[in-house]
């Protein structure tokens, strides 16, 4: 019996029970993680206790399946526990659960090896970590030492990860303030703006670092041609272009990588999210042979214990596996086109309300009016049993990232679920407004 007919077998008081279960999971949260993360959860109107899932699909302690259009933050490309990465994954700990770190590990090989054979121009090494943030915190190091200079370009609005060197390049000070000073000689430029890269970058200049797309900037698409400019500017300085595809990579915005929509090479590449399948935690960096040279003087300049472990190797050589053979890029691509297509005809419909809808394969941003009503739309969207999440950089837009196996008939659960919860929310606005005219009336009176 697994755990969800286990938690759905107790009997006449199964209910009051699982009501309990869920209270103490809750109480723990506050208790013994994080008080106020879970008064947000709250809020959110996220109530119960996640159990399992398949594929888009969460089942929780209450029983609902709920359709994640959050997708693990995108994280999640060939979805919750897919067949055949759980399987190469259960066979690697059968095997070897862990890696000496000192002797040849082969899938950690292998791995390598595929990324350079789909990653585009001259990308060939890899440095395998545990998380997006270190993945740029480590390609932000190589930058550094193999040009000799200090100089790091990123851009407003853009989210790299929380580490101390991640943060010194991300977007938003409300995240970095607290934690200042932060790395020196790190510039933020508006994204999408040639003419301020060509102001900004300059011989001092060790990197230029971008996402293709900015995703938790409330994904923003750039003009075509942007990332060929990038490229341009930093070839003319001697600086290194850093793409950062851990949100966007493995086919999530309809290509492989998001930077192959301009058809540029990056220096260095960062990957995370999506590359292991969304079964363990991974992490890299993929660089040119020039840029691998800091290793030449010290292999281990820099390194990680658990980075490249044969678990998650493994699981990302399924995955990658998995994307490929299931057309899953492709998938994105259709399906990233009918959501959009959908959830423009309910923009069209509340204009005054929904303000924008973007995006690019199955990396979607819906801007609102206000941030407030992104709030009410979430709970709607909840309240009809579909998960979508706020863009951490930008209030006022929530984003759809389902895994890129949606079905057609899960697109349109997520679309029916926008449609009426966006319904729903213009009517409690204008509601509240008639009330406020009612009291103002009723004050004039006196
Ligand atoms: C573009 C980008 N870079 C880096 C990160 C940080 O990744 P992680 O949360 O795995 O550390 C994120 C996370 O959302 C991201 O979107």
């Amino acid at each position: 019996m697994n755990e969800h007919e286990q938690l759905h077998s107790r009997g006449p008081n199964g209910a009051d029970q699982r009501r309990t279960d869920d209270a103490a999971v809750i109480a723990d949260y506050e208790n013994y993680v994080n008080p106020s993360y879970a008064a947000l959860v709250k809020f959110g109107g996220f109530d119960s206790v996640e159990v399992s899932a398949r594929g888009c699909l969460v089942t929780d302690s209450q029983g609902r399946e709920l359709l994640d259009c959050a997708g693990g933050l995108g994280a999640l490309s060939v979805g919750y526990s897919h067949p055949r990465v759980v399987a190469a994954v259960k066979d690697q700990l059968d095997k070897m659960a862990f890696s000496t770190r000192l002797l040849f590990n082969a899938p950690q090989a292998r791995l390598g090896k595929k990324l350079a054979e789909i990653t585009p121009g001259d990308l060939q090494y890899c440095f395998f970590c545990n998380s997006g943030t270190e993945a740029v915190e480590g390609a932000i190091k190589i930058a550094r030492m193999s040009t000799g200079r200090s100089g790091l370009v990123s851009a407003t609005g853009a989210f790299h990860g929380k580490s101390m060197g991640a943060l010194s390049v991300s977007g938003r000070d409300l995240y970095k303030k607290p934690f200042q000073p932060l790395l020196p000689d790190c510039v933020n430029v508006p994204f999408n703006d040639i003419p301020a890269l060509e102001q900004t970058v300059n011989q001092d200049t060790a990197a230029v670092l971008l996402e293709p797309i900015q995703g938790e900037a409330g994904v923003i698409v750039p003009d075509d041609g942007y990332l060929r400019a990038a490229r341009e500017i930093c070839d003319r300085h001697g600086a290194l272009l850093i793409c950062d595809e851990v949100q966007t990579g493995l086919g999530r915005t309809g290509k492989m990588w998001g930077c192959d929509w301009d058809g540029v090479a990056p220096d260095i590449m960062t990957l995370a999210k999506a590359l292991s399948g969304s079964c363990v935690p991974i992490g890299a960096f993929i660089g040119t042979p020039r840029t691998w040279e800091v290793f030449k003087e010290n292999p281990l300049i820099h390194s990680s214990t658990f980075g490249g472990n044969p678990l998650a190797c493994t699981a990302a050589l399924a995955a990658i596996e998995v994307i490929e053979t299931e057309g899953l890029v492709e998938q994105a691509a259709t399906q990233g086109e009918k959501l959009i297509t959908a959830l423009r005809e309910t923009q069209a419909k509340y204009p005054q309300c929904v303000k924008e809808v973007r995006g690019r394969g199955l990396i979607i941003g819906v801007e609102f009016a206000h941030e407030d009503i992104g709030a009410l739309v979430i709970v709607g969207l909840l309240q009809r049993n579909v998960i979508a999440a706020y863009t951490i950089n930008n209030a006022t837009t929530i984003r759809f990232e389902p895994p890129l196996v949606i079905t057609d008939e899960q697109v349109a659960w997520a679309v029916r679920a926008f449609d009426e919860a966006v319904a729903q929310t213009v009517e409690l606005i204008a509601n509240i407004e008639m009330d406020e005219e009612d009291i103002e009336g009723t004050t004039n009176e006196h």
